[in-house]
């Protein structure tokens, strides 16, 4: 088999990309059709691998990072092989391929996927991919080694370094997975879908482009722009009133006190018609909840809501609803 590696913009290879992925519908076919004439490259890193025999592409995946963190934590997905060429080493020879390049070409840290609980993710365990928590969907693997993953989170989320918002981009997809499934982060007892565990894959591309998402914030560190904290404000669904708005957030507890910076940075750019934000947290004792209170958030509501985890289709928990003027 050979490997033809694609890295956008990429005119001479784009049909065939474009005629291998056709299965990948709405969200991400527009996406790889963009990213191929290199209308991303500005914000997001693609590296496409696709497996050929006889010239004809028969599998293929592809893994996308920031060039602004060096490519420290990538999400690896499409991958796919044609019908009648699975159970012949394809998929597992991309793979290889796609470690060896990462590790040694790139000099990344780990790359993360999502994927079930069928077949598909015993080629990943063979391949030394682990699922990020017991029972989780999305897997990491961990170019040092399998033996460096505890300290791998440690490390990369390590406290200390000065931080700063920006805007979110399509860059962040990897550093997105990395910390809202961070061991640390606790983040399975919030009631938003945001922050169920399981993957952030398209749901970035959904957030970006959805209009009713507005701002999309991220905290980095100024240092390695490891992705630290993540803030959006969604505005109401038609139930509601329009003018206000909720906050979603996920903030590793080692930046905690970067909270205020967050919510900052939101209500600078919030819509003018967002008079109000809402945010969400568990009952007392949680972080979140020091966080909100100490940032002028006051309790409104104590209610059940539904939270899904992937290892139980759907818990009753109480929520606490949190509100605060949209003051700029
Ligand atoms: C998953 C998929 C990419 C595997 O591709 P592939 O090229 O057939 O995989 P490989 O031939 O490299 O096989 C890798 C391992 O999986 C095993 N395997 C492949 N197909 C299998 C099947 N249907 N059932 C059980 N095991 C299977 C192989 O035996 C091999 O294990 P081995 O090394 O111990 O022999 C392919 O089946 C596919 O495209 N499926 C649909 C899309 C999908 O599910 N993608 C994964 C999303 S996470």
């Amino acid at each position: 088999m050979e490997v033809l590696q694609i890295r956008p913009p990429d005119d001479e290879h784009r049909d065939t990309l474009l005629a291998f992925f056709g299965h990948k519908g709405k969200t991400w076919l527009p996406y790889i059709r963009e990213s191929v004439a290199g209308e991303l490259v500005e914000q997001v890193q693609d590296h496409y691998f696709l497996g050929l025999v006889d010239g004809e592409p028969l599998g293929g995946m592809w893994f996308a990072g920031s060039t602004a963190n060096q490519m420290e934590v990538v999400t690896l997905g499409h991958v796919f092989t044609r019908e009648r060429a699975r159970g012949r080493g394809v998929s597992s020879g991309l793979t290889e391929r796609v470690k060896t390049f990462f590790r040694d070409s790139l000099r990344g840290r780990a790359i993360y996927l999502a994927t079930g609980f069928g077949f598909p993710r015993k080629i990943y365990e063979k391949a030394d991919w682990k699922s990020v928590q017991p029972g989780s969907t999305v897997m990491r693997w961990i170019a040092q080694g399998p033996k460096e993953d505890e300290a791998f989170e440690q490390e990369f989320f390590a406290p200390g370094a000065l931080c700063k918002t920006r805007i979110v981009n399509l860059g962040d997809l990897g550093s997105f997975e990395a910390l809202l499934n961070a061991r640390t982060i606790g983040m399975t007892d919030a009631g938003l879908g945001l922050f169920s565990p399981g993957h952030f894959e398209e749901q970035l591309l959904t957030y970006i482009r959805d209009p009713n998402v507005d701002p999309l914030i991220a905290l980095e560190t100024q240092d390695r722009h490891r992705v630290v904290g993540m803030a959006l404000v969604r505005r109401q669904d038609r139930r509601q009133r329009s003018h206000v708005g909720s906050i979603e957030f996920a903030l590793h507890p080692a930046y905690g006190d970067y909270f205020p910076e967050l919510l900052q940075a939101l209500r600078r750019a919030v819509p003018q018609d967002i008079t109000h934000l809402r945010a969400f947290a568990m009952p007392d004792g949680h972080p979140r909840v020091q966080w909100l209170s100490r940032a002028g958030f006051e309790k409104k509501a104590e209610e059940s809501h539904q939270v899904c985890t992937s290892t139980d289709p759907v818990v009753l928990l109480p929520l606490q609803t949190w509100a605060l003027p949209a003051k700029r």
